[in-house]
């Protein structure tokens, strides 16, 4: 997929308002990465509409993004990537602590002066041809008591327009960090150089990346370098990199909690506010239940977050929570008007659309965008395509890169500073077999407990393969940034500091399927069903029955008015078979052995007494 034209220049270049920092650390470094990566040119980016607007001007001209007609989807453009790097690579993501035992059996580990000289070897050159650009940013409204700064270097202009959507991105940082606030670094080049080390120049192509790919954390040095791929999770560092492996271990340090959650405000009929995170694993609901649309009468949902929470214990005692992003990247197959429509109207125009499929008219289509297809489309890898063709027409992991403050369920507050006070925690997964639609933990242990024991289907979201059940403890296996036993013990210590003003901790399960193998469970907006059955609890007016793996709904607990449930789905929806879960603690137990006398007593204490209630 050589590009045929020559990159064309646009009238307009970019001329930013600076071109060093008064900061020695962060000048020092950016001279440092240069003089490693050989860019023609350096960019401070400030963030500017005018800065974006330039980038995807640039983009179009060169082919590597189509703008999309703007009658239909205004300011938006489409990428579509190399077909071989469509999503996080898990295997080629390093958490190089000093201490190999710190990184925990979960992770990859690797030596972090051997992994520093690698990634010295491959740098090297990277960007030749190239605009480096510095992108500063903060994760969390700018100057919050939970907020941090970070900066990223990228080769990448798809990178940088999607940093501006997905942080706060701009001058301001800078000026922050020049007064002194710490900040973190992270480095990202696609490993594709237009000029060789002897000055031989080559043709640039559509999406630019290399075969050898490189995710690595150095949590103790708080940095992130990132390699050879353009993807979301793999290239926008203050993401999965920042806002998860290295915050949790800052989290560690400090005292807090960095998840993989989403973040909402639930209103009841009676007026009165909830706050619920949830931690599933990607592609696995968070953006879905983040803008749901209750069904029930008078139940409001409200978005905060999609994806990533901070987490930090108040001053009156609770739990407050940001989404320390300012964007969504979302799942595009499975979005439409009957799942998630406040997702649909959220990417209305200035939405960067990667790896969908394009229309005739120069709008975009996905796998559950509309129930019937268009008859004609060009596909996620630029071939024509019609329903006949027996592919999908967008990847499986294709995305939406979209501002939160678009969204028409955003909550007024969802930039507070200080966050807000979390009042449920809900942990849950892809599981087609066992475990029940709804469960409540009867302690912040038993809590602790579920979180740690989550086994989700895999999805697309990663390479692998999809379907294979795996654990996935607190929805951060890919993403904790230590050793997860003793991020168990972390979220002890947080709930023994917290006391009496925990939150309640739920497990949940949309995706139970029954003997034909479809979802017994409608999902979607009748998840309202389940968040209302939560609050009932948390305000002592829903009973629940005592079950070996947790407080679940009584007959009549959950309403159900107006949905067409059989009693076999009912009852296939809360069973709960002994056998099948005494042999899920023989699993349990062998994964916790995999972490040796680091897992939290406590833990070990909470599976006996699940099994001792199994055999009874
Ligand atoms: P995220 O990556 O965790 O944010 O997951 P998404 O919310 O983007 O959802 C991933 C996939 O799961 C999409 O294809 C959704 O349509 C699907 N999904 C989300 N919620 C539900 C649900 O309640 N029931 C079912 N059956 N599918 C769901
Ligand atoms: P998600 O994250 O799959 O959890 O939405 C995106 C990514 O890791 O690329
Ligand atoms: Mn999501």
């Amino acid at each position: 997929m050589t590009l045929t034209n020559p990159p064309v220049h646009t009238p307009e270049t970019l001329s930013p308002k600076r071109t060093s920092s008064t900061d020695p650390n962060l000048q020092a470094w950016v001279d440092e990465i240069a003089r490693l990566t050989q860019p023609d040119a350096v960019v401070w980016c400030d963030g500017s509409p005018r800065e974006a607007s330039i980038l995807s001007r640039q983009l179009v001209a060169e082919g590597k993004l189509i703008r999309l007609n703007p009658e239909w989807r205004p300011n938006s453009f489409l990428a579509r990537t190399n077909p071989k790097d469509v999503a996080r690579v898990e295997d080629r993501t390093f958490i190089c602590s000093n201490d190999e035992a710190d990184a925990g059996p979960t992770n990859n580990w690797a030596e972090p002066t051997a992994m520093r000289e690698e990634l010295q070897g491959v740098f090297a050159g990277s960007m030749r041809g190239r605009t480096l650009y510095v992108v500063p940013f903060s994760m969390g409204p700018l100057g919050g008591p939970i907020s941090q700064l970070g900066v990223e270097i990228t080769d990448s202009p798809y990178v940088v327009l999607n940093m501006g959507i997905m942080t706060r991105m701009g001058e301001q940082i800078l000026t922050m960090i020049e007064a002194g606030e710490p900040w973190v670094h992270t480095v990202h080049s696609i490993g594709y150089p237009l000029v060789d080390a002897q000055g031989v120049k080559r043709d640039d192509v559509e999406w630019p990346c290399n075969d050898t790919k490189y995710i690595v954390q150095f949590p103790d040095t708080r940095e992130v370098w990132s390699y050879g791929s353009g993807y979301g999770g793999n290239a926008l560092l203050s993401k999965k990199s920042f806002a998860l492996r290295i915050a949790s271990v800052m989290g560690r340090d400090e005292g807090w909690l960095a998840e993989h959650m989403l973040l909402i405000k639930l209103i009841s009929p009676e007026g009165n506010v909830f706050h619920v995170s949830a931690a599933f694993p990607s592609a696995c609901g968070k953006t879905n239940l983040s803008m749901l649309q209750p069904t029930i009468p008078g139940w409001k949902v409200e978005t905060i977050g999609d994806d990533i929470a901070w987490l930090r214990q108040g001053e009156d005692g609770r739990l407050w929570a940001i989404n320390p992003e300012a964007g969504f990247f979302g799942v595009a197959p499975g979005t439409g008007e009957t799942t998630n429509p406040t997702a649909v109207a959220t990417m209305w125009g200035n939405t960067i659309f990667t790896n969908v499929a394009l229309r005739d008219d120069g709008d975009v289509w996905w796998e559950g965008l509309t129930d019937t297809p268009p008859a004609h489309l060009i596909d996620w890898q630029g071939n024509d395509w019609t329903p006949a063709s027996g592919r999908p027409a967008a990847h499986p992991n294709s995305r939406f890169t979209v501002a939160a403050a678009q969204c028409p369920s955003i909550a007024d507050d969802w930039e507070a500073a200080g966050g807000v006070p979390i009042d449920a925690i809900i942990f849950g997964g892809r599981r087609a077999t066992n475990v029940p639609l709804v469960a409540q933990a009867r302690s912040w242990k038993h809590g602790v407990f579920m979180g740690a024991t989550i086994s989700s289907e895999k999805t697309a979201a990663a390479e692998g393969t999809v379907g294979e059940l795996r654990r996935d403890p607190f929805a951060m296996l890919p993403f904790c940034g230590y050793n997860m036993a003793d991020y168990w013990a972390h979220w002890l210590a947080v709930g023994k500091s917290l006391g009496t003003k925990a939150p309640a901790i739920f497990q949940v399960n949309w995706f139970r399927k029954g003997d034909d193998g479809s979802f017994i469970w409608p999902g979607f907006g009748e998840n309202s069903r389940v968040l209302e059955w939560m609050v009932r609890r948390l305000e002592g007016q829903a009973e629940a029955r005592d079950t070996p793996i947790g407080l679940l709904p009584t007959v009549d607990g959950l309403n159900l008015e107006g949905l067409d449930l059989s009693d076999k789905d009912l009852e296939q929806l809360f069973a709960i078979d002994p056998a099948s879960w005494l042999a899920e603690c023989d699993l349990t137990e062998e994964y916790f052995n995999k972490f040796g006398d680091r897992v939290p007593p406590a833990l070990l204490a909470e599976l006996a007494s699940v099994r001792y209630h199994l055999k009874d």
